[in-house]
């Protein structure tokens, strides 16, 4: 078996604490990575002066594939967000957020994979204040670009996703009623594109407010969403409430050139150095960058091991009520993977 070739940022904060954890865990599935560390974020700031090394993008550039703990961004002044960079970089136009019950709660059984569109929309920045009478921020406005071809990217992606990964449907979610030109765009090309995928997966849609509404409701009855920029990044942070919060949530930042895989949470800097992080949103992250690189049953092995250690043998660690180290955690979910 060959080595997959990657590019490893620890990243600041808690990064290194998860990352260590989450190695592991990888190492422990048999499964080969030639890993090229680099650095990014503040990490990077303080050893090499600036926080993204032109090293570490020549580095994905060759890799096309990257597994990142999470990078610092200041508040207020200071660099701009590397994340946000990387992704511009590359092009990463699909973020894909899975969010499955592993802890049984108020929530029995979600499954739920939110593919949102990471490049256009309300986010371009296109923003301006018009002053007017003396008053300098009279006006605000914010524009909104879509294109057809920033849709159809993105829900080809999760219709490809939904056909390799058995599911049944795409939930387009979207406001067409009231945004007409940027939302209507999506949802005539999701409509358009969906009858290619007529036979082999169902589709529907709904309009956003509701959609959000309905999660809270019923979250099992929505398998793969689909939607906008700004919608998708609220959306992606309550289906992950709905499994159980920030510790548990995994994400991959997809593009043709390259793939980025991290935990949704941040470096957590209230707890970084102490060695009580969840490592599982991270571990889930180089799940799903197994999937991508065509191992699913490592992928899906990781998956069971984690639910196995959480669920039944009830190690945990703080943030879920639990008194597991970072590495006591890994270890366990290690002995449930042989
Ligand atoms: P955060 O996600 O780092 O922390 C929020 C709360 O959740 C904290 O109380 C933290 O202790 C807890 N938490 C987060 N991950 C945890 C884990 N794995 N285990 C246990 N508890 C965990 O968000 P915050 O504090 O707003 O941001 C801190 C820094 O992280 C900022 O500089 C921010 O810009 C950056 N950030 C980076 C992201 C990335 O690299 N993708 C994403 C989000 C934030
Ligand atoms: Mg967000």
């Amino acid at each position: 078996m060959t080595a997959y070739r990657a590019t490893l940022i620890p990243g600041d904060g808690i990064g290194p604490e998860i990352m260590r954890a989450t190695l592991a865990v990888l190492e422990a599935t048999g499964v080969e990575f030639d890993w090229d560390e680099e650095l990014a974020g503040e990490a990077a700031l303080n050893e090499v002066g600036t926080p993204l090394p032109d090293a570490t993008i020549e580095s994905i550039r060759h890799t096309q594939l990257v597994l990142k703990g999470p990078l610092t961004t200041p508040v207020g002044g200071g660099f701009r967000s590397v994340n946000v960079a990387l992704r511009r970089e590359f092009d990463m136009y699909a973020n894909v957020r899975p969010a499955r019950t592993i802890i049984p709660g108020r929530y029995e059984d979600v499954d739920i994979v939110l593919v949102r569109e990471n490049t256009e929309g309300l986010y371009v920045g296109f923003e301006t204040t018009i002053p007017i009478a003396g008053d300098p921020k009279a006006v605000a406005q914010s524009i909104a670009i879509v294109t057809r071809y920033g849709c159809e990217r993105v829900i080809r992606y999760a219709f490809e996703y939904a056909v390799r990964n058995k599911r049944k449907r795409v939930t387009i979610a979207h406001k067409a009623n009231i945004l007409k030109a940027v939302s209507g765009l999506f949802l005539e090309v999701g409509r358009a594109i969906s009858s290619e995928y007529e036979g082999r997966v169902e589709v529907d849609d709904v309009i956003i407010d509701a959609c959000a509404m309905k999660l809270v409701l019923d979250p099992s009855q929505f398998d793969v969403i689909v939607t906008t920029n700004m919608f998708g990044d609220i959306l992606s942070d309550e289906i992950a409430g709905l499994v159980g919060g920030l510790g548990l949530a995994p994400g991959a930042n997809v593009g043709d050139s390259a793939a980025l895989f991290e935990a949704v949470h941040g470096s957590a800097p209230d707890i970084a150095g102490k060695k009580i992080a969840n490592p599982t949103a991270l571990i889930l992250a180089a799940a799903l960058m197994l999937e991508h690189v065509g191992e699913p049953d490592a992928a899906c092995r990781i998956k069971s091991a984690l639910q196995r250690t959480i669920r039944d043998d009830r190690i945990r660690t703080a943030d879920l009520q639990g008194s597991a180290t970072t590495m006591e955690f890994a270890d366990a979910v290690i002995r449930r993977l042989s």
